[in-house]
């Protein structure tokens, strides 16, 4: 979240350190890169709460739950998806962590406007089905628990991804 709140200031100072429009023949520079891939993909903060959460299912298997946890990695670290991101959260969600209380609303300003804080080669990402756990490493782990198919709880000090083999292979085609 710290790494979060840093991201949300360049960005806002991004506007006027931005070059000006540049021959587009021309290969874009490390910072244009950067600045596109932070770029807003759905700014949802004209809304006051997540426009959908997740319902809690006991029904959802663990091959679903993983297939869940990567489209959360996805929504959360790539594509900076805020819609996508709360459908999988549901109402509950217990922060631990001391500067945000408990509860998806209390962290919806935090991503409404909708910005990717890394890519999938300077990510990772990890779901272990032995204890419904999933992970993303951004610079910072973030950890979070998944109950009927929703994330239900979140830890993010001193969290360490599991090594690979602990981490859930989805399907590939
Ligand atoms: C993980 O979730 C599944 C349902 O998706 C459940 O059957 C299983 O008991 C859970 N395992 C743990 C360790 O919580």
């Amino acid at each position: 979240m710290r790494l979060l709140s840093a991201l949300s200031s360049l960005a806002l100072l991004a506007p006027a350190m931005a070059a000006p429009a540049s021959d587009a023949t021309k290969t874009p520079s490390l910072w244009e890169r950067a600045l596109s891939w932070r770029a807003p993909r759905e700014n949802l903060c004209h809304l006051p709460s997540p426009p959908q959460l997740c319902v809690p299912d006991a029904s959802i298997t663990v091959e679903e739950t993983a297939r869940r946890a990567y489209e959360f990695y996805r929504a959360f670290v790539v594509d900076g998806d805020p819609r996508a991101m709360f459908a999988l959260i549901d109402d509950v969600y217990i922060q631990h962590n001391p500067f945000y209380q408990d509860g998806p609303q209390a962290i919806w300003r935090l991503f409404c406007a909708g910005r990717s804080i890394g890519s999938e080669q300077n990510t990772r990402w990890c779901f272990d089905a032995s204890t419904n756990m999933s992970y993303a490493d951004y610079g910072n782990v973030d950890r979070w628990k998944w109950v009927d198919g929703c994330v239900h709880e979140h830890w993010d000090q001193g969290e360490r991804l599991p090594s690979p083999d602990k981490c859930f292979k989805l399907p590939t085609n």
